[in-house]
Parts: C-alpha cells; structure tokens; sequence
C-alpha cells in the first residue's frame, strides 16, 4: 500500500455497553488482517479497557501473543501510551506534538494487525484536558504522525473500539473517522437508543467531512438462517430509524439489512485465543463488504 494513501478509518460506537462494540471490532479487525492483504491497526480507546485485557489474557495460554504483558508494562513505565501521547499534545505551551512513533507504542499482534492499548488514566482525562477544542484534533494530528513515521507499517484501516458515552477522546475520533459504526441488539430498547445516538451525533460530528454511519444487528437470533420473526421486526425498526434521521438531520444514516452478526457464544472466546469462530467468519466478511460498499 502506498505511504501516500490515509488509511480508511472504522469507529465502533454505541453508548449502550454490552452490545458488542468490543467483540466486533476485534472480530473485524481479525477477519480483515486474516482474510486479506490488508494492514490494520486497532486502538482499544475504552478506559474499561475489555479489548486490552482480552488480548492481554492470552498470556496465560502462554501461546498466541506471550509478549503483550512484557511490552504493556514497558509501555507505561516508559510513557508511551495513548495517554502519554495526549499528555505530550495538550501540554500548555508545547510548541509542537512532540511524540515519537515507533512499536513502542504500537504493538504487533501479528504481520498485519497492530494494536494501541488503553489505559486507566483515561478515566481522568475529562479531567486534565480542559481544551476541549484543542483536543478535537488529537485523534487526526496522531494518525498523521503515524502514516509519516516511516517507524511503523503503512496502515490500510484503523479500527477503534470506544467508550460508551462521548469522552474528549472519542470527540476526536468522530471528528476524523470514515465511518461510525453502531452495533444494536435485538431488544425493546434498541430503536429509542438508535434513535438518541443519532441524534447525538448530528450535533458532535465536525463536518471533515461528516463520516458516513452504519448501524447493523449484533446477536441476531436466527432461524433457518434467517433472522426471527422478532429480530426482523427490530431491524425494519430501526432501518426507518435512520431513514427518518437521515432526512430530518441531514445525516447519511444507512442500516445493514443483510449484513447482521448472529448470535453465537463461541463468539466469547474470539478475542482471548480462539480467533472469529467458523460459524461466524461469513458474518463478518459479510459486515465488512457492507462496511466497504459504504466507505466508497
Ligand atoms: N454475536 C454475538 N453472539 C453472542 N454473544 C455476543 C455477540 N457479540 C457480543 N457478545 C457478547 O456480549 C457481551 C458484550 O460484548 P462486548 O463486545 O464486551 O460489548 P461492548 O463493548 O459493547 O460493551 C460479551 O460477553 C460478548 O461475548
Ligand atoms: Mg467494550
């Protein structure tokens, strides 16, 4: 891929927790370095930090990524984390983000799939960071400085896994990124939470352009390969959803109604050793081509 060409950038975000944002975006990233040529990076941007322990975890099988505890302490005692990076870009008086890049910082899962842990402090950064305008360009000045390291591979796609509510942190990504992806669930609450986050985003997008949204079903429970007759209700529901924001928001809200993830709890162990289950890797490449048709 060449040096010149800015990666496609993927945020995964709902506000609810539990709907998948964090075993999808391991999913995706797995199927996308696995499955094709493409170099991929993924940032874990959630003070909870479920996608760093998940793959942290692996350590006690002791076979697939032995190293990420060695390399994460390092990490912290050297001050190279994404909290560090922000620390070094908001410092008053700076007089440029001075942050060098290098697998210091970005940790190599495998050849074509990198990754950027969290960190607790990120807790405290609505805290810390008082400039909230500054701070909307964090997310794109780092991508920057990453794609000219010449430290580091040239990223194809950057995926982030984010918090479930609006942290400066995620302010910044949604200011920079391609596409919001929104995972929703089959349930009563699904449509009123689709229809609040939309709402939401209308007002925190920066127009650099405004990212396209995609919002697909999670969890689907199905029936001969098919989405139940409950399921597919909530999905015609939430497809008028974000035709109806669409149009009222001037958005570009689309739904997945044929690319949705089903129910599976194999899923669970997807993350910490067993890769995307069988079952499921025609789901997620389903996802990503939709992902992909929008994206162009
Ligand atoms: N398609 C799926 N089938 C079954 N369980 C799933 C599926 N997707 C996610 N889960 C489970 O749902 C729970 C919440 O997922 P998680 O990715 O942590 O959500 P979030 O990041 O949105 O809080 C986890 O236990 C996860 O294994
Ligand atoms: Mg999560």
């Amino acid at each position: 891929m060449s040096a010149n060409k800015s990666p496609k950038t993927i945020a995964t975000i709902n506000f609810k927790g539990g709907v998948g944002k964090t075993t999808v975006t391991w999913c995706l990233a797995d199927t996308l370095s696995t499955y094709s040529n493409a170099s991929v990076l993924m940032f874990d941007l959630d003070a909870q930090m479920s996608l760093t322990q998940a793959i942290g975890l692996n350590e006690d099988k002791g076979t697939l990524y032995p190293a990420f505890g060695n390399w994460y302490e390092k990490s912290l005692k050297d001050r190279k984390t994404i909290f560090d990076a922000i620390d070094q870009y908001t410092k008053p008086g700076a007089a440029h983000f001075d942050f060098p890049i290098g697998y210091d910082f970005i940790y190599q899962i495998s050849n074509t799939l990198h990754f950027i842990p969290s960190v607790e402090d990120l807790y405290w950064l609505e805290l810390e960071v008082f400039d909230r305008d500054q701070m909307k360009d964090f997310m794109r000045r780092l991508l920057g400085k990453i794609a000219h390291s010449g430290k580091v591979a040239d990223y194809d796609y950057v995926l982030f896994d984010c918090p479930p509510s609006f942290t400066l942190l995620s302010y910044s990504v949604l200011s920079c990124c391609d596409l919001v992806l929104i995972p929703v669930n089959p349930d009563f609450f699904a449509s009123r939470g689709v229809s609040l986050l939309l709402n939401s985003l209308k007002m925190r997008i920066e127009p650099h352009p405004t990212p396209q949204i995609a919002v697909f079903m999670n969890k689907t429970k199905t029936y001969a390969n098919t989405p139940t007759k409950e399921t597919a209700f909530y999905m015609r529901q939430i497809d008028q959803i974000c035709q109806r924001t669409s149009e009222s928001q001037g958005i570009r809200a689309t739904f997945f109604n044929d690319a949705w993830v089903r129910e599976r709890v194999g899923i669970k162990r997807a993350i910490t050793g067993g890769g995307v289950p069988p079952e499921l890797v025609k789901d997620f490449q389903g996802l990503w081509q939709a992902c992909l048709g929008v994206l162009k």
